[in-house]
């Protein structure tokens, strides 16, 4: 499958430390960073009750769901409940923006 680049504008619209919900081609997806500056993508939305987890607690390279608690690892998207897991995407910076792969 063909890999589209996308611009999603200056990372400074992410707080360190805190992740932001982009709408991209019908796919929700979560962008974090982390409080080095570092930027990680995933899906938005966590397989257990579809909670935004563009919403929930970063630390230790896992975000935890805000709604029941779930955490999913922001590199590998494996889940804390050994089923779950979240897709993860390519994202990285660039002269300031955030560059996502789909
Ligand atoms: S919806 Fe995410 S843990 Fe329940």
């Amino acid at each position: 499958m063909e890999t589209t680049c996308f611009d999603l504008g200056s990372v400074e619209q992410i707080p360190l430390g805190q992740g932001h919900c982009f709408l991209i081609g019908g796919q929700e997806v979560a962008v974090f960073r982390g409080r080095n500056g570092r930027l990680s993508a995933i899906e938005d939305r966590c397989p257990h009750r579809a909670g935004s987890l563009a919403d929930g607690i970063m630390g230790e390279g896992k975000i935890v769901c805000p709604l029941h608690g779930h955490k999913f690892d922001l590199t590998t998207g494996q889940g804390s409940e050994g089923h779950e897991c979240v897709k993860t995407f390519p994202v990285e910076e660039k002269d300031g923006k955030i560059v996502l792969s789909l």
